[in-house]
């Protein structure tokens, strides 16, 4: 049976990967580029109500506020929105779409059910123009790395891409989150365009997420891990997930764990093929698909189908 028959019915191991990608893990994991040194317990059997539970009680929503330096030094607190990311919108939104940039959506002709949400999350540089019978067109809010904002190829200054919707932006700080060192030497320099952009654009939510809340998401995948994971931060779109568990009372995920489309093909909008996209290589992207499967509630059918997962909003008074 294949990775993706048995992500459906969650039970996978990295052993069940190609050789290519195990080697591609090992070699990230003795490499280690973030000095991860996990502490914590495990504890792999929660149930799905249980996992939920830690979501909620591990996940909080932290973004660059301007409160500890050196940004507070540099005058943050009045450069980053008034209102936090989790107050932005004041009430949750109803239902919302996260859509990834799998190849997988291709032909899905999803995208009139995914524009019906109140809210559609997109990563990166994945466009909706020429793709919308599959992808539809509604975006609210954008996930990109820095990546984006560094690489002029991205044009993130000019491209409609990243006008007219809620930006959140990350980069990878060492997993002992030293802020000074991070503003520093990050992965590729957000801060410089990040500046730059709130000055010019001032009405337009903008965030950067703060380093201790991707590293969260880190801990919390490992902790419900019987394998050791790849020493690297979670995907955009894991962040995407659980950032929209919380602004949401519903998440509808497409392509995410894959459908029967499955396909090597990267991104949907893009001739570039491999099956790490999928099933990771550098993120430890089959770990966090194996969580996002314990908790959702959709049928399996609707997962080979449309590729869709369906969560609840990380509850407020259950736990
Ligand atoms: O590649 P990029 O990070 O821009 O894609 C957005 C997110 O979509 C990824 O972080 C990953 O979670 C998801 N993705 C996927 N399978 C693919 C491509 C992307 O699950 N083939």
């Amino acid at each position: 049976k294949s990775v993706v028959h048995r992500l459906w019915k969650g039970s996978v191991s990295a052993r069940m990967l190609s050789p290519r990608l195990q080697k591609a893990m090992k070699d990230y994991v003795s490499a280690n580029k973030h000095r991860v040194a996990y502490r914590g317990h495990r504890d792999t059997q929660l149930s799905p109500k249980d996992l939920l539970c830690e979501l909620k009680k591990q996940v909080r929503i932290r973004t660059l506020d301007g409160s500890e330096p050196p940004f507070s030094r540099l005058g943050w607190n009045r450069l980053v929105p008034p209102r936090t990311l989790d107050r932005l919108y004041g009430s949750r939104f109803r239902t919302c779409a996260v859509v990834t940039s799998a190849g997988a959506i291709l032909n899905s002709s999803l995208g009139k059910e995914i524009d019906s949400h109140e809210a559609v999350l997109r990563f990166n540089s994945a466009p909706t123009e020429g793709y919308e019978k599959d992808v539809g067109s509604k975006t609210t809010i954008r996930i990109i790395n820095s990546q984006i904002l560094a690489n002029p190829k991205h044009q993130f200054n000019t491209s409609s891409l990243y006008k007219h919707v809620t930006l959140v932006a990350w980069d990878p700080a060492p997993y002992a989150v030293n802020l000074w060192k991070w503003y520093k030497s990050p992965d590729y320099d957000l801060f410089t365009p990040y500046v730059e952009h709130r000055k010019k654009n001032s009405s337009q939510p903008f965030y950067i997420l703060h380093p201790k809340f991707i590293w969260q998401l880190w801990d919390l995948i490992q902790r419900n891990t019987h394998e050791n994971i790849q020493p690297n931060p979670p995907s955009s779109g894991f962040i995407g997930i659980l950032l929209m568990m919380v602004l949401c009372e519903k998440v509808h995920v497409y392509e995410y764990i894959p459908s029967e489309r499955h396909t090597d093909l990267c991104h949907y909008h893009e001739q570039y093929y491999d099956a790490a996209c999928t099933l990771g290589a550098y993120h430890p992207l089959l770990y966090e698909k194996m969580l996002v499967q314990r908790i959702n509630r959709g049928s399996e059918y609707n997962l080979r189908r449309k590729g869709r997962v369906t969560l609840p909003g990380t509850p407020r008074r259950i736990c």
